[in-house]
């Protein structure tokens, strides 16, 4: 059921031509991972050149890296996760995507939210994390935290991490580093999601 429900919503996307964004794109970036029985939703920010020329999200460095933690963590990314991002579609020279591409993707989104029905979402950096939370607050202030906010008219259990393209910057491993707080937060969620 939740297979064939995707399965039409991706179809609506692959012709869609709501924002300037699908005139650039090579491929719309659906999802990755499990649609069927994955307990967390991953939400990142937005394709990259690797994600539009194979249509799938999180391949290129950063999805390396994200992989790396997530091995760490215990968390299977293909079992465990789905995975999409913010916008479906690259903005050029890999821009942060417009409130009002997001606005037009949102539709989207919040349909995959529902079907997938996920335990916790996870934003995985800045701009996912203002997509559905105040603007005003620094990631590196409300990552790991569990955040119930009201999403699709339904309360979800949130929880903001660093998105891995800042982590590709920052290369210490010492206690409290970013990278250290990383591999924390997503032993926390490997926790809520087993729990
Ligand atoms: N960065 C993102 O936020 N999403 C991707 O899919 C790739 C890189």
């Amino acid at each position: 059921m939740k297979t064939k429900l995707l399965e039409s919503l991706k179809k609506e996307c692959l012709d869609c031509q709501r924002c300037e964004l699908g005139k650039t794109r090579t491929n719309v970036v659906f999802s990755d991972g499990n649609p069927k029985s994955a307990k967390a939703i991953l939400i990142g920010e937005a394709p990259g050149d690797n994600e539009d020329k194979t249509g799938i999200p999180f391949v290129g460095r950063a999805g390396k890296l994200l992989n790396e933690f997530l091995e760490k963590a215990g968390i299977s990314r293909e079992r465990d996760l789905y995975i999409i991002n913010t916008v479906k579609c690259r903005p050029p020279k890999n821009r942060v995507p417009a409130d009002s591409e997001k606005k037009s993707c949102e539709d989207y989104l919040l349909k995959q939210i529902d079907i997938v029905n996920p335990s916790v979402i996870i934003f995985c950096g800045a701009t996912a994390l203002k997509s559905f939370y105040d603007k005003k607050i620094a990631i590196s202030k409300i990552r790991g935290e569990i955040l119930e906010i009201e999403i699709g008219g339904k309360i979800r259990k949130c929880i903001p991490i660093f998105h891995p393209s800042y982590l590709l910057r920052q290369h210490s491993i010492k206690e409290g580093s970013p990278r250290d707080l990383m591999l924390k937060d997503l032993q926390k969620i490997k926790t809520l999601i087993d729990g």
